[in-house]
Parts: structure tokens; C-alpha cells; sequence
């Protein structure tokens, strides 16, 4: 990140930090926050094995003892921060949602924007909020015009609402979906790059794909992607449903169309709050998909045209804003150095513990993130996945029909290294 944004991140951070209305609906956990903020601004480096460090950091959160949550790629926890104000919000809607005291909203809703644009080096009117990466894909899938000859290249690996949804969408348009896969051994970008260099041409109008996979882990270039769909005169659509907060992203600097992604994930954010960028240049040929009340603002207001919802649970959208400024407060290259070591500590304790684990995550530095996927044979895979949570109580995508456990594992700031060892142990002990 450059230092201008970073010196733009602390002045916002500042002032806000300053503001009456920033605080209020905030209680002592977000001053317990600002300890965090003094803490990680005295700290040095990326602090990535320093217990003590994330031993602090982890108190912000109020997770069940014992429960190992290993789950980001689908769900996280909010800090006490965020989920506080959640709470705080809708209990001051309840006691007065008239128009006025609803009024702060406005305010409130703009910083947000700005903190989430300016964490992601783009401008505030590339966002419009919406509630997930689902609805943001979906956003671009039903948003543009294509159709019979246009083509659409996307990744094997998509999510079903990146994947799914566009065959649903080609049936109406008729225009054709091409997939590509990528090799399972991969070791330089070129081999992540050529099955989507063999495939794109001047048919294809988008080229799609997760910027990290959910169901490997594995990461694609966002920004020589980019390039690729944009030297063939597509545009690119990133799903950064595992990237946003767990990676450092400039959107300005990928280049990319559309990005999209959702709270309740890596940021640590409420749930059902989340935004579509969508670039200034691209918004002239992606309709909106809702109109409603405040049409007549929104559409004067870049990517606002996309957010259109009636009324909403604006603290939600406040409380996303929050989690970007917990992410701030502590550094994104050091929330992805940590990630990125647990991962680390992760793989080579279950691959000692359990020799036959077939790893899906590539091994290349560059190319895996902080999920782990892995495929356990020969063993009673839906006993041995209950065993796991009911048992050892780790929370994570574990199962599988037969005798195959398929085990997916995503650590995050507000786990612990020896969390790591205990995890490779009990599901050694659990097939
Ligand atoms: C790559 C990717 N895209 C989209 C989604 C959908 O996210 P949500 O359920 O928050 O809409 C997921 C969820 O796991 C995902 O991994």
C-alpha cells in the first residue's frame, strides 16, 4: 500500500476517531478497541509469530471457550467493536426510528464508504452497499447487456454465485459460458494464466473468476488477470469474497471492472453488509438491479445506482465500516503475515500427523492463502466430522458422504498457534 494511502487511512481514522457522531452508538468496546489501536502502533514488524501480540487481540472477541473456529472462508465472529455496534444501532432504531434521529444515518452511512474505499484504494463513488458477494455477482451477472455470440470466460473453481449464476443468466440471453480449469501443480504464473489465455477471445465480453478460491484455496493473479481480460477487450469481474480483509487490495492498482465480496468473512464485519465496486468507467453499462425510493440520488451518485434497497438496517452498513477501522488499527499486512503463518503451521502439522492427506491448496508461495483444504481417505468420513465438532468442538467445512473426509480449515487473527497442533491431533484422533 502507498504511504499517501496509508497517511489518508490515519487521518480519517484520526478525525473520526474525534467526532461525537463517530462514537456514538459505540460503548467500552470500542474504547477497548483504541487499546488495540496504541498497541499495534507501538508494535514493530509484522509481529506474525508474537503470541502476547494476538493473545491481546484475540480478547476482542467473545468466542465460546473451547470452540476452535476455523470457518473464515464462510463465517467469522465480529470483534466486540462491530458486533456492539450492531446491537447498539438496533436498539436505538427501537427506541426511536423516527425520521430525525435516523437522520445520523446519512453521515454514518458516507464514512463508512469512505473507510472501505479508501482501505481499497478506490474512490467512494466505485461502492455501492449491498448485502454479499452473492448479491454483488449477481449485481454484474443480471446488470449487463450480453448476448447470442457474446462469451463469458470463468474458473471451474467460481462460486456457484459466480458460476451457476451466469448459465442461469445465459439461458434468458443467450449468450455462451466457457469454463477453464487450472493444473492441479502449479509453480509460476504462467501456469495459473494459460488454461485463460488459451480460452479468451475477442468473443469474450467478461472474464470472471475468485481471486482466491473457497473450494481449493487457491489464489489468481488479480491484477495480471485483469490484464489479460483488457488486452482481449473484456471486462473483469473479481470475486473477492476470500480477500477482502484477509489481503492487502488496491483496486485502482488491479485495474479490475467489478470486485465484490461480503462482511461476514475475512473483514470480520456484521452480516448482510457488504459493497459492489464497480469502476467509474464500467458504470455506464451496468444497469441497476433494483429501483426504488431515493432512485433520484442514487442514480446521480456512481455506484450508489446499485445499492437502491428501501430501507435498510443502516447500522449494519456502520458496523462494516467499523470492522474495516479494527483491520486499520491493526494493520493488514500483519493480519495477512498472521493468517498466512497459522496457515503455515496448520499444513505442516496435518501432513506430519496424517501422511495419506491429499492437500488441494497449492503448495507455491504466491498461489495459497489462508485456506486449507484437504481430502482424508479410508475413513467414515460423516462419524469422523461429527466427532470433530461435537467431540473437539473445531468449527470448519468438514465432511464428506463416504469414506473420504474432506476437511476445509481457514484460521484468522483470533486464533492461536497452539490451536494449530490441536487441530492436526484431534482429527488424527477422530478417522
Ligand atoms: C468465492 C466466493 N464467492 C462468493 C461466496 C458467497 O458468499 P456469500 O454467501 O457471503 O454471498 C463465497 C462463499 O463462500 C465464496 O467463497
Amino acid at each position: 500500500m502507498s504511504n499517501t494511502r496509508r497517511n489518508f487511512l490515519k487521518q480519517i481514522g484520526a478525525s473520526a476517531g474525534m467526532s461525537a457522531l463517530y462514537m456514538s452508538g459505540t460503548s467500552t468496546a470500542g474504547l477497548a478497541a483504541q487499546d488495540v489501536r496504541a498497541m499495534a502502533a507501538g508494535a514493530q514488524g509484522s509481529m506474525h509469530d508474537n503470541e502476547a501480540f494476538w493473545d491481546r487481540i484475540r480478547n476482542e472477541f467473545i468466542i465460546e471457550d473451547k470452540l476452535i473456529m476455523m470457518n473464515a472462508a464462510n463465517m467469522t465472529p465480529s470483534p466486540k467493536v462491530v458486533h456492539e455496534t450492531v446491537i447498539d444501532h438496533t436498539r436505538d432504531m427501537d427506541m426511536n426510528c423516527s425520521f430525525q434521529n435516523r437522520g445520523k444515518y446519512g453521515d454514518l452511512t458516507t464514512k463508512a464508504r469512505e473507510f472501505i474505499a479508501g482501505f481499497l484504494g478506490a474512490d467512494t463513488d466505485e461502492i455501492g452497499f449491498v448485502r454479499n458477494t452473492s448479491e454483488a455477482n449477481n449485481t454484474v451477472i443480471n446488470g449487463l447487456d450480453l448476448g447470442a455470440g457474446d462469451e463469458v470466460l470463468i474458473w471451474d473453481q467460481n462460486h456457484p454465485c459466480n458460476n451457476i449464476a451466469w448459465h442461469q443468466r445465459a439461458e434468458r440471453l443467450g449468450f455462451t459460458v466457457v469454463t477453464v480449469s487450472t493444473d492441479e501443480t502449479l509453480n509460476t504464473i504462467d501456469d495459473l494464466l494459460r488454461p485463460f489465455k488459451e480460452a479468451i477471445n475477442s468473443n469474450t465480453k467478461i472474464l470472471a473468476f475468485s481471486h482466491v478460491s473457497n473450494v481449493t484455496g487457491t489464489a489468481l493473479p488479480g491484477k495480471e488477470m485483469t490484464q489479460l481480460a483488457h488486452a482481449n477487450g473484456a471486462k473483469c469481474l473479481v470475486d473477492g469474497a476470500q480477500t477482502f480483509g484477509y489481503m492487502d487490495i488496491d483496486l485502482h492498482d488491479m485495474g479490475c471492472d467489478f470486485y465484490t465480496s461480503s462482511g461476514q468473512k475475512w473483514i470480520l464485519g456484521p452480516r448482510e453488509a457488504s459493497f459492489v465496486y464497480v469502476k467509474r468507467e464500467a458504470q455506464a453499462e451496468l444497469w441497476p438491479n433494483i429501483v426504488t425510493v431515493g432512485w433520484a440520488r442514487n442514480k446521480a451518485n456512481g455506484a450508489q445506482k446499485y445499492e437502491s434497497l428501501g430501507q435498510r438496517d443502516d447500522g449494519r452498513l456502520w458496523a462494516l465500516g467499523r470492522a474495516v477501522e479494527f483491520h486499520q488499527m491493526i494493520g493488514q499486512d500483519r493480519i495477512e503475515a498472521r493468517i498466512n503463518y497459522l496457515a503455515s503451521v496448520l499444513r505442516a502439522n496435518m501432513v506430519t500427523n496424517i501422511p495419506n492427506i491429499k492437500v488441494l491448496t497449492e503448495q507455491a508461495e504466491g498461489f495459497n492463502s489462508g485456506i486449507f483444504v484437504g481430502l482424508i481417505p479410508n475413513t467414515d468420513a460423516p462419524r469422523a466430522a461429527r466427532t470433530i465438532y461435537d467431540q473437539h468442538r473445531i468449527s470448519g467445512a468438514i465432511g464428506g458422504r463416504e469414506d473420504v473426509l474432506r476437511v476445509r480449515l481457514c484460521p484468522h487473527i483470533y486464533n492461536s498457534v497452539e490451536q494449530m497442533g490441536q487441530i492436526a491431533d484431534y482429527i488424527k484422533a477422530s478417522i
